[in-house]
């Protein structure tokens, strides 16, 4: 059966979380993720809570394949999900992709709207519900948890749109999902539309209704949420809002204003929302896409009271200017965990604690640079140790290692950088002058080791934690060909930084065009 139609046969309350950061999300330009990053995602998911993880769509390439069956190996509690349009090579790849998946669900979708089925699929009704019928019917035998989608479904007529979800659920669809797929319903419309298929479809009682709305005109919360008043018992959505165009409905939105509104809105759900904040981080940090400053519930200035009257109000009671605490989300959650006299046997515990467990070369050299750290800033937090020791395995593999910088920059220039780098242990240097000291680095790079197909896409520095002594966090994203990667440098010195991220950029470019799996460090097919 399927997991998610038992929970809410069970507690008629309960809203299933379906995540697609990794599929929507992830299809949307300039938020690729490589293996690493994807496996990495989905712990962080399974550990919010989500109750299903759409991993990716494994037809569409043999990485999206890889990056779907890995996850379905090492994610614990979520059912694990692969996207197929109605075909049977597709349906085929989804099925084997999530093999290896304790709790495995199938997606299949199909255009149903009229000006899909005409100018996209050229297909009429009849052959359309034929497709249906016949996709749902091959996906389970794959495994009974099996998702159908009709896209574009928002903009699907009526009477037709209660005619394949009646044959989806006849040939064994447990979730029936109804895209706004360019995101043009306002959120009443959209309600009614899901209450319609609950007073005219016979068989509903046999699935659940779930919503899956993008943010073209800023409603996709807002219709996902008129979609559960009106009986809608899943929710699809991602992380940070990312997706196709204006993404898609924003998991962490959903999710704090079903909290935060149990007065009207008395759903249950799982997610453990102090670890919003961490999750949405670690994306921006991965795919180097940040957040807007005045997002709701993760931009930086969600919880932040600049007026007076504002500040006056919360030293009073924070109720005046708070609908919810920023403890909720994991805001105030990064916890001074180390300082500089904390020795290597902590260290060794807490990143263990925090899922790092490193061996003696690596823990040696990320505690050299937790002390290296300690030294410049007087508190180290959690989310300093995760910034810190990130990328220890890329390291390993390294062809480059960053040695020593000495930047000249300011008015009066010329803006110059002096770098020392390892390149397979030799040691090599290079003094370049730049436009800038971050040209001037990255040019010294270039200048030590050549790679003029590497193309520079994205150049990102945000601070980690707060005050003038953070550390500074840079993202530089590299492109060769069909290969992207994202490269982190952390430092308390913004052009150290940044100079640290490129060479991680790099090293990992230069892994994957060995072919290296950058997990574990061993000769595998092409990533
Ligand atoms: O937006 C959409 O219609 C989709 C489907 C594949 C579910 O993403
Ligand atoms: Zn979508």
């Amino acid at each position: 059966m399927s997991r998610a139609y038992d929970l809410v046969k069970a507690d008629p309350n309960r809203v299933i979380i379906f995540d697609t950061t990794l599929r929507d999300g992830e299809q949307s330009p300039g938020c690729s993720m490589n293996l690493e990053e994807k496996l990495k995602m989905a712990v962080m998911l399974d550990e919010l809570g989500v109750d299903v993880i759409e991993a990716g769509f494994p037809i569409a390439s043999p990485g999206d394949f890889e990056s779907v069956s890995e996850i379905a190996k090492i994610v614990k509690n979520a059912t694990v999900c692969g996207l197929s349009r109605a075909r049977e090579a597709d349906i085929t790849a989804a099925g084997e992709a999530i093999k290896a998946a304790e709790s495995k669900r199938i997606h299949t979708f199909i255009s149903t709207s009229p000006l899909h089925m005409k100018y996209k699929l050229k297909m009429g009704e009849n052959s359309v519900i034929e497709a249906i019928h016949e996709s749902v019917t091959l996906a389970r035998n794959f495994t009974d948890d099996v998702e159908w989608s009709a896209e574009d479904g928002s903009r699907t007529e009526d009477d037709f749109l209660c005619q394949v979800v009646e044959t989806a659920i006849n040939a064994g669809a447990r979730v029936i999902n109804i895209p706004d797929t360019v995101g043009y319903a306002i959120p009443e419309e959209y309600g009614r539309q899901i209450k319609m298929l609950f007073d005219r479809v016979p068989n509903i009682d046999q699935a659940i209704i779930s919503t899956h709305c993008h943010n073209d005109l800023g409603l996709a919360v807002a219709n996902s949420i008129a979609g559960v008043q009106n009986g809608a018992r899943q929710i699809e959505c991602t992380i940070n809002g990312i997706g196709e165009r204006a993404g898609n409905a924003a998991l962490e939105e959903i999710v704090m204003a079903l909290r935060t509104r149990q007065d009207l809105l008395p759903y249950t759900n799982k997610i453990e929302t102090t670890k919003i904040t961490r999750t949405s981080r670690t994306l921006s940090t991965i795919t180097g896409f940040s957040v807007q400053p005045n997002k709701a519930i993760v931009g930086a200035n969600a919880f932040a009271h600049a007026s007076g009257i504002h500040q006056d109000g919360m030293l009073k009671n924070a109720q005046t200017y708070e609908i919810m605490t920023p403890e909720s989300v994991g805001l105030n959650e990064s916890k001074l965990v180390m300082a500089k006299h904390s020795g290597r046997a902590a260290f060794r515990s807490k990143l263990a604690e925090l899922g790092f467990v490193l061996e003696d070369d690596a823990l040696n050299d990320a505690f050299a640079r937790f002390k290296n750290l300690a030294d410049r800033k007087k508190e180290i937090f959690e989310d300093d140790l995760l910034a810190l020791v990130e990328d220890e395995v890329v390291r390993k593999n390294a062809v480059l290692q960053f040695v020593s910088l000495q930047v000249v920059a300011g008015t009066s220039g010329p803006q110059t950088a002096e770098l020392t780098l390892k390149v397979e242990g030799e040691q090599k240097f290079s003094k370049v002058e730049g436009n800038g000291p971050v040209d001037a680095i990255f040019k010294a790079i270039r200048a030590i080791y050549p790679h003029p197909e590497g193309r520079l896409k994205l150049y990102q520095v945000h601070a980690v934690t707060g005050g003038t002594d953070a550390q500074a966090e840079v993202t530089v994203r590299l492109e060769e060909e069909d290969k992207t990667v994202n490269g982190q440098g952390a430092d308390a010195d913004t052009l150290v930084a940044s100079a640290r991220a490129y060479v991680n950029a790099l090293n990992k470019l230069l892994i994957k065009r060995t072919s290296l799996n950058p997990q574990t460090g061993v000769e595998k097919g092409a990533i």
